[in-house]
């Protein structure tokens, strides 16, 4: 079966903004043609041809997704995955006529495809175009064929550079490519090298991966038995500063941990994820935060699809959906969730957009008295000001480690907060762990 993910930004009646990801399985076209060795991502190599039945599902999946969450009109739409390029043009833009007649889909809306540099994903692009992709996000994760080969990929450095070029020649300047670091046996001379050459070639977007050893995965086995082995934490530190360097001196502008743009081309869709907005997961595997206002609920929840294709596939043929799991996000969780996003973002998060989620508590009341945080104040990696909570340039690159800290702070004070309001007596909604919710959901 072939795996799709699609993630549709959107406006809600309320003037809420979702993002609505879908994951397309169809075996026609595989989810990922062959397991790169380094990922464990939820992917399928296809058994049989079920392309037809995958699109019928993902379209029902959609419609009563975006019923359930009431949305009134798409601004973006992600397609991701897994390998979406292998699907037909046909499909994606059957998946975007759905989304345009069930909600509305913008006349800027910013529709993203993830693209394998392969000669078959290349060939598809002027398709994937009339079938209203706008922006392509491609895999080209190296310019070395010898590193292409141990990380499992199934293109090679000069497929790589055509179809950046061709995706350049039909969207300029709404492409973006991934490029991985901290790979197998390279150094920090090789990478600096290879950034400045895929930087002459690259448009005005670029993601930074580095690399992640998953346990299950080929590559994680390899350097276990010391057939392989990747740089140190000291070595990919270094690494990534060099790479922000370099992207700085080429005019790319770092607004997020690991992104990077130019001219201003910021990917829309991400940038709701890091703003905390709510987003419908549609299709095997797919993620979702949303309120069901068609339910009546004022709560958001955090949604998960069935993982597997061929059970997803029954259950929306029977329900209509394979949502697999719903959790009601408490008051902590979603704050925890704006705190932990909107950190990775380089502007951090301003204090109105902190006030949409926590109307009573602002972030010097649930911070500023804390020697720890006044320590990392003191030390320069975090800022606390008028405009609000944000990591230096350096803190940027330590913020995994300054997490515990704040979100034991935010949990200390919501936990006192409602011991201070049962003691008082009930109020309000006393659901989902007495959470009145706010704004945004
Ligand atoms: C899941 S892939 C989907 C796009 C497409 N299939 C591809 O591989 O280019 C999204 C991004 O995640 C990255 N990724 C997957 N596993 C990773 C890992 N273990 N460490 C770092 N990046 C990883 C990939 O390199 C890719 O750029
Ligand atoms: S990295 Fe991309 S192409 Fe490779 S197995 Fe994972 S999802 Fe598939």
């Amino acid at each position: 079966s072939t795996t799709l993910t699609l993630t549709l930004t959107l406006s809600c009646s309320q003037c809420t903004s979702l993002t609505l990801t879908l994951t397309l399985s169809c075996s026609q076209w595989p989810y990922c043609l062959k397991r790169c060795s380094y990922c464990n991502f939820n992917k399928y190599i296809p058994r049989s041809d079920n392309q037809d039945v995958m699109l019928e599902c993902l379209q029902r999946e959609t419609e009563t997704l975006l019923k359930l969450s009431q949305v009134s009109r798409i601004t973006s739409v992600f397609f991701g995955g897994g390998t979406p390029s292998l699907a037909r043009p046909s499909t994606i833009a059957a998946v975007l006529e759905t989304v345009a007649r069930h909600a509305g889909l913008s006349e800027e809306a910013e529709v993203t495809l993830e693209v394998n540099p392969t000669p078959i994903g290349s060939s598809k692009l002027e398709d994937f175009l009339h079938a209203g992709v706008n922006r392509f996000s491609i895999g080209v994760q190296s310019l070395r064929d010898d590193d292409l080969k141990v990380l499992g990929r199934d293109h090679n450095s000069q497929h790589a550079l055509q179809t950046v070029a061709e995706a350049r020649r039909l969207c300029p300047g709404r492409v973006s490519v991934d490029v991985m670091f901290g790979r197998p046996g390279q150094s920090v001379a090789s990478w600096e090298l290879e950034l400045d050459e895929l930087l002459s070639v690259c448009d005005d977007h670029v993601s930074l991966y580095q690399l992640t050893l998953e346990r299950g995965t080929q590559l994680f086995r390899q350097v276990q038995k010391g057939q392989l082995s990747v740089p140190s934490d000291d070595i990919t530190a270094v690494m990534y500063d060099s790479a922000r360097r370099i992207l700085q001196k080429r005019g790319y502008l770092q607004y997020e941990v690991s992104n990077f743009a130019r001219n201003d081309a910021i990917s829309q869709h991400n940038m709701s994820y890091w703003k905390a907005s709510q987003y419908l997961g549609v299709g095997p595997g797919a993620h979702g935060r949303f309120v069901p206002r068609g339910e009546g609920d004022v709560c958001r929840e955090a949604r998960t699809q069935t993982l597997e294709p061929d059970v997803w596939l029954r259950e929306v043929q029977q329900r209509s959906h394979g949502t697999r799991r719903r959790i009601p996000l408490t008051h902590l969780a979603l704050l925890e969730e704006v705190l932990v996003m909107g950190l990775r973002l380089i502007d951090g998060i301003t204090h109105q957009h902190w006030q949409l989620f926590s109307p009573r508590a602002d972030l010097y009341q649930i911070l500023s008295s804390s020697s720890e945080v006044q320590d990392l104040q003191q030390t320069g990696l975090l800022i606390l000001d008028d405009r609000g909570l944000r990591c230096s340039w350096q803190g940027l690159a330590l913020l995994d480690s300054m997490l515990p800290t704040l979100l034991l702070l935010l949990e200390a004070y919501i936990t006192q907060g409602l011991q201070e309001q049962q003691a008082r007596g009930p109020i309000g909604d006393q659901r989902h762990g007495g959470q009145r919710v706010s704004k945004p959901g």
